[in-house]
């Protein structure tokens, strides 16, 4: 009995623990759907770069990323006019192009951008991020969306 417990623990934690490697992804891939079920009305985008701006200050992207398209010395790539990029990687698509933005922030080693393999990918340095919830994601990425 004690040796099927042991047996059962052993097999959960392999399918959900810590070591999971699938873990990252599909918190990542969840996140994306949460965050974007549809692209968001033209008329409510202004509320969400407005609510999206600080969050790109708070969630410290801005240490390493300039919102225009000068690079300021700064480590990762400008992130101005980034959307037109992202939509040609994405074959046009609004929704996948902005949910692979919301994979991108969660997850950057495991879906990594135009930059994977170039100099300014470095395996990627960005670190993944947890912490927002998806609706700010949601904010984020529209802040990001819409740089002109
Ligand atoms: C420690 C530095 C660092 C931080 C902090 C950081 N990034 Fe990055 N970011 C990078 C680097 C380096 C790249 C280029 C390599 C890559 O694509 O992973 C990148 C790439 C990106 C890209 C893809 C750009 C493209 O042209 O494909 C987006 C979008 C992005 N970051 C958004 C963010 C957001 C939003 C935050 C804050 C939540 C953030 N980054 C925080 C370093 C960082």
């Amino acid at each position: 009995m004690k040796q099927v417990v042991v047996i059962i623990a052993c097999l959960l934690l392999a399918a959900c623990g810590p070591g999971d490697p699938e873990a990252g992804k599909r918190v990542a891939e969840a996140s994306a759907l949460a965050a974007y079920p549809e692209v968001p009305k033209p008329g409510d985008v202004p509320a969400l770069q407005a609510a999206g701006k600080p969050i790109f200050k708070a969630a410290g992207c801005e240490t390493c990323h300039s919102s225009s398209h000068e690079r300021n010395g700064l480590m990762g790539p400008p992130l101005g006019g980034v959307a037109e990029a992202v939509l040609a990687q994405h074959k046009g698509d609004p929704l996948e192009a902005r949910r692979w933005m919301v994979k991108h922030i969660r997850d950057p080693q495991r879906f990594p951008g135009q930059h994977a393999g170039t100099d300014d990918y470095r395996g990627s340095a960005m670190p993944p991020n947890g912490m927002l919830k998806d609706a700010d994601l949601r904010a984020l990425v529209e802040f990001l969306w819409h740089l002109p």
